[in-house]
């Protein structure tokens, strides 16, 4: 990822700064992976909804992955064509379901059965077909942080493989519905091929047995998951595709006449962007020397919330001066509001501007304006 170092010294921070090449080539590697097989990709909404980043993104031909009529509004507006558009979450309200069916969007990706009947009424009611994915929580550990596991049967996600039944059933018998798809999402920040593996034995089980019963899904969506290079940004600026989709194609059996759907998020946007921020304060203290910056645990909470590490980097120091450990933390009235304890960086000042690496993913998207605070702005290069 490139800085143009002039034009952040402008800027007032805190602000997450894009780098559209960096993110047009990761769009491209995504699109050179799946060209010629039979793969769509929606690009999960969630980990960034800054609008030229879904611009960008729509005009490279991708899909969107959407959790709330709020995602799907932006999506539209940022030009992703209605049908392809999925509409997944445990929660939707009534209000969000007749928002997707009089958008027709392309599918509800429908995670429970008392969801399933809610839909079909309200689709009845306004004459409609929605189509359906169901969402089968396929009981897969993601071997991630238990935040962001989704996949077991413990979680709040998808349709227990034990109701799926029952739910295929209903959904085959309504007038109103029209079952397209199965759906899997295991979890997220996954960083080996081997539970896409797994994913694909249990999808091949499921679908082999639908079909002996005579139901045969067009689409298999795999969700997303694919994780990036949190501690070193620069030497893995493009995550794995090849790993990824040459291990889904291996070990996945795609019936004639199937499309294979995949909803990346952070694998995507995680690597173009990073929080700039300038540093207020390096206060002494008796045992420690903090950085104190003007952005916050409210700018990006994944530290906070999940004890992630983001690559810290002091864009302005002298690069040949002594090396220090420093504790940064941010401004907000909160003991977690840390980004690094220890951190070994060069002799930093008061006015330095520092960058949060590897922020494009979950960082603008969960911003908050906790304390009063102003949202962070954004720069796109
Ligand atoms: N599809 C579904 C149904 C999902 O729930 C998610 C993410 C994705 C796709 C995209 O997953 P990705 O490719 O980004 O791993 N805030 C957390 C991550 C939460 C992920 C939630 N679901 C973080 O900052 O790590």
């Amino acid at each position: 990822m490139a800085f143009n170092i002039d034009l952040i010294r402008e800027m007032e921070t805190p602000f997450y700064y894009y780098d559209m090449q960096l993110l047009d080539d990761t769009l491209q590697a995504v699109n050179s992976n799946i060209a010629g097989r039979p793969v769509k990709v929606h690009y999960a909404v969630k980990a960034n909804a800054n609008p030229g980043i879904l611009k960008r993104i729509s005009t490279a031909g991708f899909g969107a992955d959407c959790v709330s009529g709020g995602e799907i509004s932006l999506a539209l507006e940022a030009g992703f064509k209605p049908e392809d558009i999925f509409f997944a979450g445990v929660g939707k309200t009534d209000r969000e379901i007749r928002q997707g069916l009089e958008a027709g969007i392309g599918s509800f990706v429908v995670e429970s059965l008392e969801e399933l009947e809610v839909i079909a009424r309200l689709a009845d009611k306004m004459n409609r077909t929605a189509r359906i994915t169901l969402r089968v929580n396929p009981n897969i550990d993601a071997h991630t942080h238990h935040y962001i596991t989704t996949g077991l049967e413990e979680n709040k996600f998808g349709i227990d493989m034990r109701l799926l039944d029952k739910a295929v059933n209903f959904a085959v018998c309504n007038p109103n519905l029209d079952l397209i798809g199965l759906h899997f999402h295991i979890g997220s920040q996954i960083t080996t091929n081997e539970p896409f593996v797994v994913l694909s034995e249990r999808v091949n089980e499921l679908v082999s047995r639908y079909r002996a019963h005579g139901v045969n899904f067009r689409i298999i969506d795999l969700g997303g998951g694919l994780g990036v290079d949190y501690d070193d940004p620069d030497a893995n600026p493009i995550p794995d595709f090849k790993g990824y989709f040459d291990t889904i194609m291996a070990n996945l059996k795609v019936e004639p006449g199937q499309q294979i759907h995949c909803e990346p998020g952070r694998s995507i946007v995680a690597q173009c962007g990073s929080l700039i921020s300038r540093v207020v304060y390096v206060k002494n203290g008796m045992e420690r020397k903090f950085v104190i910056l003007d952005a916050g645990m409210n700018d990006l909470l994944r530290p906070a919330l999940y004890g992630a590490h983001h690559k810290i980097q002091n864009l302005t120091a002298d690069p040949d001066s002594r090396q220090e450990y420093y504790d940064v933390v941010g401004p907000v009235c909160e003991s977690s509001d840390v980004f690094g304890q220890e951190e070994l960086l060069p002799e930093t000042h008061r006015g330095d501007i520092f960058a949060l690496r590897s922020a494009g993913a979950y960082g603008e998207s969960m911003a908050s304006r906790y304390n009063a605070r102003d949202l962070p702005g954004s720069l796109l290069v």
